[in-house]
Formats: structure tokens, sequence, C-alpha cells
């Protein structure tokens, strides 16, 4: 019999319970023993529920509770998520999350304290939400060298371009949508300005490369300077635009770890993952790409994820040795601006046929973009592949003082 306590009774955490008790039976079966949620934990009350019962308030009655042996943590947030799981792993309990932003800043650390108490730390739901991800990058590809993970890991930030690529809203009214379909945060800083993308793009690459890779080391770019002209030249050039989180090895042994909003084939497999689905692609030697699709939010797609990891927990007994990283204190991840691209550039001139043959003379190999009601002052191009510093410096002998930049997003080749 394995009894198990939820942190936090929102969204997810009500998920948890519901998906739990609507599939019991086979969730019970696949646990290979009877299971039963003994506790929730939320600072609210719900006298209405039919597991009303099960509530508390006092996070140590389940800390000392000795028949627990699996808990969720569903609270979201750093504090007091993190003292929580750290407790609860000393005390040789395991411990699965959704929480992102707690993998992404401790990770390391709470692995390090599972492994040394012979407890679990799972965290499938933390990227992609229901779809399968942690696992199989950890075990079902275990046998690959991963060159590049790069994924569309925001469902709020894909809905809004997918309504500006599809529909021509501005940024502004696809957010305000968003937001009244209950996808975006009243405060949805965390989506359009990429934090949230930038957490899971850091848990792939420390899972992937064997070393925590940190927010803060990471470019991070969001989509909130996107305007229907980038989108419509986008389209000319044969391509959409994406927010994208993206890991991969260099040859000098150090990882490029970016997020940004980049221009992809209309072919590519990313360019046609749309609204609030999420798509992962993985780039192994033996098995060349892979890519996984589906929700990466909401409450039951979420809940299956948190309530998988509930099921191996309470079977494992022993450690999961192959999800785990080391922490670094030093920065493995290079400086994105040496990093070379083709760019994308929007540039308002007052001589733009004089500006196109600089750029073509500078760049032989330019690509000059055209959209609808283009004004003349108007050029956009697309570079070959160069790095920020190379970029400025042609930059700085082709413009005038007058000219200026209007819009720069990389491209990427998936
Ligand atoms: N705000 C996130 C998203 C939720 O829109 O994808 C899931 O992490």
């Amino acid at each position: 019999m394995a009894k198990v306590a939820v942190l936090g009774h929102g969204v997810v955490g009500s998920g948890v319970v519901e998906l739990f008790e609507k599939n019991r039976n086979s969730i019970e079966a696949k646990a290979g023993q009877p299971m039963e949620v003994k506790y929730i934990l939320d600072i609210r009350d719900f006298p209405d529920l039919p597991y009303s019962d099960k509530f508390t308030k006092d996070f140590n009655q389940i800390l000392n509770d000795e028949e627990v042996s699996v808990v969720a943590e569903v609270m979201g947030g750093l504090s007091p998520a993190f003292e929580y799981v750290k407790s609860l792993l000393e005390k040789g309990k395991s411990v699965v999350t959704s929480n992102k932003e707690l993998v992404a800043a401790k990770g390391a650390e709470l692995l390090r304290i599972a492994r040394e108490h012979n407890v679990n730390f799972f965290f499938e739901a933390s990227v992609g939400g229901g779809i399968p991800i942690i696992r199989p990058m950890h075990q079902c590809l275990a046998a690959n060298q991963i060159s590049e993970v790069a994924g569309i890991l925001n469902g709020t930030t894909n809905f809004i371009l997918t309504k500006m690529i599809q529909e021509q809203m501005d940024f502004d009214e696809a957010l305000e949508l968003a937001q009244q379909l209950g996808y975006a945060e009243r405060n949805p800083a965390a989506d359009v300005e990429g934090q949230d993308t930038c957490r899971k793009i850091c848990i792939l690459a420390s899972l992937a490369y064997g070393k925590h890779v940190y927010p803060n080391n990471v470019y991070t770019e969001g989509i909130t300077n996107l305007t229907l002209e980038d989108v419509a030249y986008a389209e000319d050039w044969g391509g959409v635009i994406k927010l994208i989180g993206r890991a991969k090895r260099l040859d000098e042994g150090k990882l490029t770890v970016t997020v940004f909003p980049a221009f992809i084939g209309k072919h590519s497999q990313l360019a046609n993952i749309d609204d609030v689905f999420n798509g992962i692609l993985i780039r192994g030697d033996a098995t060349g790409d892979v890519v996984f699709y589906g929700r990466g939010a909401g409450k039951f797609p979420t809940a299956s994820a948190v309530v998988a990891d509930m099921i191996d927990a309470a079977k494992a007994n022993t450690t999961s040795k192959s999800l785990n990283w080391e922490d670094s204190t030093e920065n493995q991840v290079a400086d994105y601006r040496t990093i070379a691209y083709p760019f994308y550039l929007r540039i308002r001139s007052d001589n733009p046929e004089q500006l196109e043959k600089k750029i073509h003379a500078a760049m032989l190999d330019s690509v000059f973009l055209s959209r609808r009601q283009q004004p003349q002052e108007e050029l956009a191009v697309v570079t070959p592949a160069m790095d920020d510093y190379q970029l400025e410096k042609v930059l700085k002998e082709v413009l005038d003082n007058n000219d200026s930049i209007l819009g720069k997003i990389r491209v990427l080749d998936y």
C-alpha cells in the first residue's frame, strides 16, 4: 500500500486528485499495489468536495506521517516549495513535482538529496505538461549522444503567435484573447518575456548534458517586440516565427542554451505546432530527429504526468540513476553573441535602394524580402550566417545615421 499526499489544490493539484480517483483501479494495477491519497495540503477550505476530509493546513502532519511515502508538490513558486521538498526528501519520502521554477533553480541539489536518502525526485510534468519528455530522454534515448534539443515549450506564447500568423491579430489583441481564454495569467510576464521557456530548456539541457544549466546563464528574449510586419516578412521568406528554447553541444565542449523568437522554415516539424500545443525536437546520433508533440499545459494533461510519476515513485525500491545531473559552479554556456545565425532585419531608411546595394556588396548571399503595403522607406533582408559581433560590424559600415533597425530576428534551421 502506498499512501500519498498532494501539496496544493489549485488547477493542477485538483486535477491530480480527480484523475487519481477517476482511474484508481488501473493506477493501482500499474503500481502493483493499492494507493491512497491520505492528505491534501492547502491554506484554503474546500468543504464541499467528496474528499474534503483529506485536507490539512499543517505541512508537518504530512512530513511526520511515516505512512506517507510519496508526495506530489504542485504549489508552484520557489518558496516554500523548496523548503518543503527538501525536508520531505530528507525524511525519506519520494517527491514528484510539476514546478519548473523549482527544478530549474534547485534541480541538482534536490536530486543529490534524493540520492543521499535513497528516494526519488521526479518532475515529468515540469516540461511539456502531458507530453512524455523527461523519461523518454533519460531512458528511451539513453543510448544516444544528444547533439541538440529545441522546442516550443510555452503554450501561451505559441497561442499568441498562432493568432498573429493565422488571423493577423496584433500582439496586444492576441494576448488579451489568451487571457480571456484562461491561457495567459493576468500578469503574463513569465510567459511572454520567455522565462517559462527558459526554465524548461534549462531542465532539458541539464538532463541532456549532465550538468546543471542555470536560468541566469541563458540568453532569454520574449515575443513582446514582434509585429505583424515581421510575421508578413517571415511568410515571404517561406516560414513562421516561433519562440524556441534551444540547447546544443558545441565543438569546443561548451553549450549554447538560448530562448528567442526565430524564423523557422514552414516545412520544419516545429513550424506546424500551433495554438497552445508544445513540440520538442531531440536530435540523437542514433535516432536522428525525434519530435514530441502534445498539450504542454492544463489541468489534466499536467496531472497525467504528475500521477504517472507518483505511480513510478510508489513502485520504485531504489533511486533512478539515469535521472540525474551534477551541480556546476562554472558557466558551461557559451556567450550567445559568438554563435552564428542568419539574421532577419527590418530597417527604416531614407535611401533604401542605396542601402540594398550596400548590403548586397557587404553580404553577397543576402535575401531581400517584401510584403504588402511595404512603405518606401522600409527594407527587409535575411543575411548570411554570422555572429552578433560580425553583424554589428557590417551594420556600422552599411547604415547611415538616420537609418534605424525596426526588427531583428534570428533564423533557425530545423
Ligand atoms: N504558462 C505555461 C504555458 C504553463 O503557457 O505553457 C505550463 O508551464
